[in-house]
């Protein structure tokens, strides 16, 4: 099952950018840039891109830290890394790694700062528990996880197919998993809160590792 998950994406990676340009009001990247300042990195801070897709988030990330930083950006889609790859060639704070977000390959306190745009909603239900404890141990104590994902669409229409979308993704709990983020997400970081992007279409939940 992981493996056709795995290919999917792979197959995805070859047209992914130019969806997301098509469908995305944000083409200037806002909101990647939106996500990297409320992290609160700067020159240095060590970041982990958790399901990075084709980079565009970590490519962000690593304007900001600067050669004094690294950033992260892990997948398990080869496909999605080889963009990614080829979009950042020669940024050097930069580095790619094939790994799936349940099993994190790095020590613990490793990071300053974990981001996860837009797919952790994607991950299965028991992954999704297993990645929240992963985060955690890979975080220093005071660092953040910023995870955004979109808001539930609020025309019946949309929202039906962001539900079918999910379902799709991740699994039929993900609904379940939504009304409940808030209260899981405090299992695991200390003062957890949720604010909406600036386009309005995005909601941001962060967590501090205690
Ligand atoms: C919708 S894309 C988002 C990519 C990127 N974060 C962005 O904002 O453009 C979802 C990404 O999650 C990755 N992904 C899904 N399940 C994963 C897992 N278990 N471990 C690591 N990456 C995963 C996919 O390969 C894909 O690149």
């Amino acid at each position: 099952m992981r493996r056709i998950r795995r290919l999917y994406y792979d197959l995805f990676s070859k047209i992914y950018d130019r969806i997301i340009a098509l469908h995305s009001a944000d083409r200037a990247g806002r909101l990647r840039a939106w996500l990297v300042e409320r992290s609160g990195a700067t020159g240095g801070t060590k970041v982990l891109d958790l399901c990075t897709g084709t980079g565009s988030v970590a490519m962000e990330a690593s304007r900001v830290v600067g050669s004094h930083g690294v950033v992260v950006g892990l997948d398990f889609s080869r496909g999605m890394l080889k963009k990614a790859e080829g979009k950042a060639h020669g940024v050097e704070n930069l580095c790619w790694i094939e790994a799936s977000a349940p099993f994190l390959p790095f020590k613990e306190g490793s990071f300053h700062v974990v981001l996860c745009s837009h797919a952790f909603y994607e991950l299965r239900d028991w992954e999704k528990i297993w990645a929240l404890a992963e985060v955690k141990r890979v975080l220093r104590s005071g660092g953040r996880f910023l995870m955004m994902e979109h808001e539930e669409p609020s025309h019946p229409l949309i929202r039906f197919l962001y539900k079918v979308r999910l379902a799709s993704m991740g699994s039929w709990d993900s609904a379940r998993f939504i009304s409940r983020e808030l209260s899981l997400f405090s299992r695991f970081f200390k003062d957890v809160m949720k604010e909406k992007s600036p386009t309005g279409n995005s909601k941001l939940i962060v967590g501090i590792r205690g």
